[in-house]
């Protein structure tokens, strides 16, 4: 008991000023006041042990809290350097997805220029043969004849000249294509560019593969339509998607190689402020559960060495970039209908 409180009840019991009942009743209530006094007081220890812990914890916690932040300053650290790393594989990654490309092309190019260099030899000998019969003609003085030839010759020499200059513009083209900067945009005829890829893809697979057939089948739209666009970027695109639609028919030729004719189509279609450029083939389709993978990056269902799995996710990203939209469409055993479209300039 409290020592004051066991004072008063020790002076309550030797006072001879209060009665007994008095005494008592007063000794009850210091008591009670020392039993509510010893139950505030143990209350109050609690209270105290409490708060010590509380601030042990506290303490420990502001400790992991610190341990957490700097883990997660060293993860931050550590991912921005693998997005760096990332940036940099990526980069790597679509040059060689362009460097895949120009293989696929080079032997459509060499096609193309064998023609240009054909006239140029062609006309150069006939050339020379009209010179050497010049002379003959000056030495005889038959100046009218002299006349004529050196017309014919200039006829030929320009000639010569528009072939040379289309033999250089495929070359530019293919350098163009090959080239890892980012291209500029340019207001673009779209038919001509993307008759020149078909072009280019189509016998850039002939050339390849003797025994590759195709029926193809183009519509392009009557009036040229212009967009402002990369150029070889598109032009990617388009070679990407028929690639694979060549692809896709002579996977099916081989199962059928009797019953089925390959085809595939290449329509340009204006619309209001659009243009769509659709390449279908009538292949074998793509079934569904591959037609959600397929613009992932990788993915590929063809055997190491032949697909790279990036055609469809650059191209993706290539239409993305020129506000346009790249969509499919496929059916089992039909065939797979690709479509994009650009934004006109016109
Ligand atoms: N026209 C098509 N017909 C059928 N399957 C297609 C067609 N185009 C694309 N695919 C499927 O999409 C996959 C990914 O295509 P792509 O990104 O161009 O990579 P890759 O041609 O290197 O495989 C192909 O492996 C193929 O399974
Ligand atoms: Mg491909």
């Amino acid at each position: 008991m409290n020592e004051h409180h066991q004072y008063i009840i020790d002076f309550l019991n030797t006072t001879e000023d209060l009665s007994e009942a008095e005494k008592t009743s007063l000794t009850k209530y210091v008591k009670d006041a020392d039993r509510a006094l010893t139950i505030s007081e143990f209350k109050l220890e609690r209270t105290e042990k409490v708060k010590r812990t509380t601030a042990i914890l506290l303490e420990e916690t502001i400790e992991e809290l610190e341990q957490k932040r700097k883990s997660i300053e060293d993860t931050n650290n550590a991912l921005s350097k693998s997005l760096e790393e990332l940036k940099a594989t990526q980069a790597q990654l679509i040059q060689s997805e362009k460097m895949a490309s120009l293989g696929e092309l080079t032997a459509g190019i060499a096609h193309e220029i064998q023609n240009p260099l054909n006239f140029v030899n062609n006309f150069s000998e006939v050339s020379q043969e009209l010179l050497e019969e010049m002379k003959e003609e000056l030495a005889a003085g038959n100046y009218d004849e002299v006349n004529e030839i050196a017309n014919d010759v200039i006829q030929n020499l320009e000639k010569i000249n528009h072939h040379g200059k289309r033999a250089d513009g495929i070359v530019k083209g293919m350098l163009l294509h090959s080239r890892s900067s980012k291209g500029e945009k340019e207001v673009t005829k779209i038919n001509e560019l993307v008759d020149e890829y078909l072009r280019l893809a189509y016998h850039g697979l002939r050339a390849k593969d003797k025994s590759f057939n195709v029926k193809l089948e183009t519509s392009y739209n009557p009036s040229e339509v212009t967009a402002a666009i990369v150029p070889q970027d598109i032009g990617r695109v388009v070679l990407n998607l028929l690639t694979n639609a060549f692809h896709a028919v002579s996977e099916r030729k081989k199962l059928h190689p009797d019953s089925y004719e390959p085809i595939v189509t290449v329509v340009t279609k204006a619309e209001s402020d659009t243009v769509s450029i659709r390449i279908s083939d009538n292949g074998n389709g793509i079934p569904k559960a591959v037609l959600d993978k397929i613009f992932q990056p990788f993915f590929t269902t063809k055997p190491t060495g032949q697909g790279t799995g990036l055609g469809l996710s650059l191209s993706y990203d290539i239409v993305k970039a020129h506000g346009g939209e790249l969509r499919v469409s496929t059916e089992d055993k039909k065939g797979t209908d690709f479509v994009f479209s650009l934004p006109i300039t016109n």
